[in-house]
């Protein structure tokens, strides 16, 4: 079991709380969860993560609100495929802590200090926290030890436009500042590889009707995508960067300066160029990635 400190910045939706689940199986020294809105709005992204814990019996990880809205840009929310609520529709049970004592941003400032030379934290929603918590504290580039950041489409099509992918074009400017900053080491897992990974419908058909805690989460909240929807899985975006912030051998890449466009027809678009410092992802172990994302959540792998 990997004993890391570990960070989440989450925008709970579907692929988050697998991600969240994932985190809780593989490392159990989760140490805090920021939220900021990004498939949902912050209020329902909140929510979703403190539920999602509870659920999962890990209510001791505390849970910091974060921004509503992108730096700049106008907020766009992606419930036409997390659901209206975030989590496929499906109502969890009330979470019964409270929420954090500070704000999203704050918090990663302080698991940043508290964990310096240690801290492991992972990106899976828009960047707009990270770039507040990089505005009001720029040494925590050299306190984190490792980011590892879900967005981009580097050398493959984008999702929410053919340019983008979601998490980047909600806060373009955020995600600049981001690459922009000095980090010992970033990895960025765009779809480049995360379209490689998937929770098949056969794999989701094979998950028991009276499967609980993280089998059941996962079952009860793809049943739209899978269902309704007839999508014929949904993608492991969010479990990808979990999972390779704790064994980077799952992917292999070139490091790369990456630039943003800020707005137009190419607004989101992750530009690669030229050597820099972050490791832009561009194979992927799949079969070995879903087989202990499978194991670890209790799911079949067929
Ligand atoms: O483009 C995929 C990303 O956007 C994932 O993080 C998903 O949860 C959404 O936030
Ligand atoms: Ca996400």
């Amino acid at each position: 079991m990997d004993k890391r400190p570990l960070m989440l910045d989450v925008d709970t939706g579907v692929d988050d709380a697998a991600a969240i689940a994932l985190a809780i199986g593989l490392n159990p020294h989760l140490v805090a969860i920021s939220t900021v809105a990004g498939n949902v709005p912050i209020d329902a992204s909140t929510e979703n993560t403190r539920r999602v814990l509870s659920l999962l019996g890990r209510e001791d990880v505390p849970v910091y609100r974060g921004a509503s809205r992108p730096l700049t840009a106008t907020y766009h929310d992606a419930a036409h495929v997390h659901g209206s609520n975030g989590l496929g529709g499906v109502e969890l049970p009330p979470a019964t802590t409270t929420e954090g004592d500070c704000t999203g941003p704050e918090a990663i400032v302080r698991m940043a200090e508290r964990y310096a030379g240690e801290l492991t934290l992972i990106t899976v929603g828009p960047l707009t926290n990270l770039a507040i918590a990089l505005s009001l504290r720029p040494g925590i580039t050299l306190q984190i030890a490792r980011l590892v950041i879900m967005g981009g489409a580097y050398f493959h099509p984008g999702n929410i436009t053919p340019f983008s992918e979601f998490n980047l074009y909600v806060d373009p400017d955020a995600a600049g500042q981001v690459f922009n900053a000095e980090w010992d080491d970033i990895t960025a897992i765009g779809l480049d590889v995360t379209h490689q990974t998937a929770l098949t419908r056969n794999m989701w058909e094979a998950i028991p009707e009276d499967a609980t805690g993280a089998a059941g989460l996962v079952r009860a909240i793809s049943e739209r995508t899978c269902a309704e929807r007839a999508r014929s899985g949904f993608f492991l975006h969010d479990p990808l960067a979990v999972a390779v912030a704790l064994d980077s051998s799952l992917i292999t890449g070139q490091r790369h300066a990456v630039t943003m466009d800020l707005q137009g027809d190419t607004r989101g678009q992750s530009n690669v160029t030229g050597v820099g410092n972050v490791l832009v992802a561009t194979e992927v172990r799949a079969d070995v990635f879903v087989r202990r994302f499978c194991e670890a959540l209790n799911l079949p792998y067929v």
